[in-house]
């Protein structure tokens, strides 16, 4: 079985939701830790109750990006993981970084990439009358909120949306993605070789899910 490691700044919902389907049987991996770059967040007392070891390391302890990425680094790499998640890690990672996990280092961004990287991509979406919206699994590169697309969820933007309910409606791809693009790495269906995206044929048309409300 494989090893995941999942870094969260936050709220962890995207971490709860790979808790989940760990636990309902259908993710077979093992959640080896939980790591988080703000000692305050939510979503460490959230998998510290599901038995899952965790740690804090503080970024503002250190000089600069290079300095907390190795110590970040060197504690992740006591877990062996086989797979690296981002699920809200809100951290640029330097270049070294994500070389080091290149092949096994995922994120999800709330956005149709390449539209909308970077924050605040609900209001962005609302401001510029994007008509479709949704959510992105992809392997990291050295480019922020780029590279190699391994599943992507698209929802309706409704009159009368705002902030809140756009994102509320996101966030429940994101939920359905995140699970889905891991138990394929876990199950060796999806890798990535010279910089593309190689997915077991058969998941093709799995690699695109439709929110509920969109006709
Ligand atoms: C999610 O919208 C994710 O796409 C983005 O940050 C948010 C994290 O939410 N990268 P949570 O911490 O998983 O609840």
């Amino acid at each position: 079985m494989k090893n995941i490691v999942i870094l969260i700044s936050g709220r962890g919902s995207n971490m709860e939701a790979l808790i989940a389907a760990r636990d309902a049987g259908t993710l077979p991996v093992n959640i080896a830790a939980v790591i988080s770059n703000r000692p305050a967040a939510q979503g460490l007392e959230t998998a510290a109750r599901a038995g899952i070891a965790t740690h804090y390391i503080d970024h503002k302890a250190f000089a600069g990006r290079e300095a907390f990425d190795a110590a970040l680094a060197e504690c992740i790499d006591t877990f062996a993981p086989d797979l690296l998640i981002l699920a809200g890690f809100m951290r640029i990672l330097t270049p070294d970084f994500v070389r080091h996990y290149e092949g096994r280092l995922l994120n999800i961004h709330p956005s149709l990439l390449p539209s909308f990287p970077g924050l605040h991509t609900h209001q962005r979406a609302l401001d510029e009358g994007v008509r479709i919206h949704g959510c992105t699994v992809h392997f990291v590169t050295a480019e922020l909120d780029h590279g190699p697309v391994v599943i992507q969820a698209a929802v309706p933007v409704l009159d009368g949306d705002d902030e809140s309910s756009l994102s509320a409606r996101v966030l429940r791809q994101e939920h359905q993605i995140y699970p889905q693009a891991v138990r394929w790495f876990a199950e060796d269906k999806l890798t990535l070789v010279d910089g593309k995206v190689r997915l077991a044929a058969e998941l093709r048309d799995d690699s695109l899910l439709r929110s509920p409300e969109l006709r």
